[in-house]
């Protein structure tokens, strides 16, 4: 190409093209720092509310069979990672934005910026596919097959811890 600056805005133009196929390592970096300071792995990987970051990254964000039982019937963190592969970024963000049931912070989530999403979406998708799929929800009144955890308030103890 004769024109320099002609040069320069053609390889301008293919590194966005580059950053949209594929995620930059900086995407990768604060979609890790955003699942950490947001909790995520509390309810999404199995043992972390209990040892925290003794559990290695590599096995995190793959969901939990134990439910969490509520006036919304039973609801399972579902696994992130296979999530995330499974589904293309649009169709992840619309998944959010859709919203569901509790305890899971919807809010938090669809508060973020657009490009703070992204960069969780990609994040998950960087970790790879692993573990199995999540049980589905219960509607209130099914069979629950699974250990739960009950989110219905119980009255005071008066005389001693339970
Ligand atoms: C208090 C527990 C809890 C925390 C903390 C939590 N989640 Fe969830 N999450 C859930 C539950 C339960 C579901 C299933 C909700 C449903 O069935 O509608 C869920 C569902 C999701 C889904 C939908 C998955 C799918 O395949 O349908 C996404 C995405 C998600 N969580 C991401 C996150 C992210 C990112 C964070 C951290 C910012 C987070 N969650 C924190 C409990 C939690």
């Amino acid at each position: 190409m004769k024109h320099p600056a002609l040069t320069t805005l053609a390889l301008l133009g293919l590194a966005c093209l580059g950053s949209v196929v594929q995620a930059a390592p900086d995407d990768i970096d604060r979609g890790r720092y955003l699942v950490s300071i947001g909790g995520c792995n509390d309810c999404h990987t199995p043992g972390y509310a209990q040892v925290g970051d003794r559990i290695p990254e590599r096995d995190r964000l793959t969901g939990d069979t134990i439910g969490f039982a509520g006036p919304w019937g039973v609801s399972y963190p579902q696994n992130l990672r296979l999530g995330a592969t499974a589904a293309d970024e649009e169709t992840w963000l619309a998944r959010v934005r859709a919203g569901g049931l509790p305890p899971m912070p919807w809010s938090a989530l669809q508060a973020m910026t657009g490009q703070d999403l992204r960069a969780v979406y990609r994040y998950l998708r960087s970790l790879g596919a692993a573990g199995s799929a999540a049980p589905a929800a219960l509607a209130p009144g099914q069979a629950i097959a699974t250990p739960y955890i009950s989110f219905e308030p119980l009255p005071p103890v008066t005389d001693g811890a339970p």
